[in-house]
């Protein structure tokens, strides 16, 4: 840690940011097994907010890895530091006031803690996008579970490294049950029900 860093106070504070915007600002982070429909369903609530004249901004795992981490593996050490990265990223997203919609398998219950203390208590919104791992493998849209069951790729999450699901997300996704659509819908109607968006 360099103890010669000061923090600088912006000169636009959040709160003016929310109030030129127009809505609340907060982190919506998708959680799941890969093919469980995270990105799909985070763009499909992105193309929504957008809609609506609401700022957004989706965060990608496989978009993230190919850039500001693209040093990091599928270790259970370089997982955390994923999360901890994109965690302090969708922070700066929040104070801009934006909404950021996060889409990470993000496994670890420990590392979401972290980030939910990251911000304050009505800024983080945990949302479990629920897909029993089956379903994933089927799907395999990239061919990963196929490969992990070949042993070609090692720490495949749901086959030989865990997943661990929320406990109490504050909502949960059912890709399984419902379209896509209907999916983020459900997202909308939460945002609403909270007032974060008109
Ligand atoms: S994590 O666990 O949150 O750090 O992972 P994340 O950054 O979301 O990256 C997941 C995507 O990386 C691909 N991939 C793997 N996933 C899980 N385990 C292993 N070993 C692995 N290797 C590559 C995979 O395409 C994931 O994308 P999604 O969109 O989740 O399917």
């Amino acid at each position: 840690m360099n103890t010669n860093v000061v923090w600088h106070q912006t000169a636009v504070t959040k709160e003016e940011r929310r109030q030129r915007n127009g809505h609340h600002s907060c982190v919506l982070w998708f959680t799941g097994l890969s093919g469980s429909g995270k990105s799909t369903v985070a763009n499909a609530v992105s193309k929504k907010l957008f809609d609506l004249g609401i700022q957004n901004y989706v965060l990608d795992g496989d978009n993230v890895r190919h850039g500001l981490n693209k040093d990091l593996g599928f270790s259970a050490e370089d997982r955390t530091e994923n999360i901890r990265r994109i965690g302090e990223v969708a922070k700066l997203f929040v104070d801009s006031g934006q909404f950021v919609l996060t889409a990470f398998i993000s496994p670890f219950a420990q590392d979401r803690a972290l980030v939910r203390g990251l911000v304050e208590s009505d800024e983080f919104i945990e949302i479990y996008v629920k897909c029993p791992l089956e379903e994933c493998e089927k799907r395999d849209p990239k061919g990963l579970y196929q490969k992990a069951r070949n042993g070609e790729i090692r720490n495949f999450t749901g086959i030989d490294s865990p997943y661990e699901a929320p406990e109490a997300p504050e909502l949960i996704i059912d890709t399984h049950l419902h379209s896509i659509h209907q999916c983020a819908d459900q997202v909308i109607a939460y945002l609403r029900d909270r007032h974060f968006i008109k």
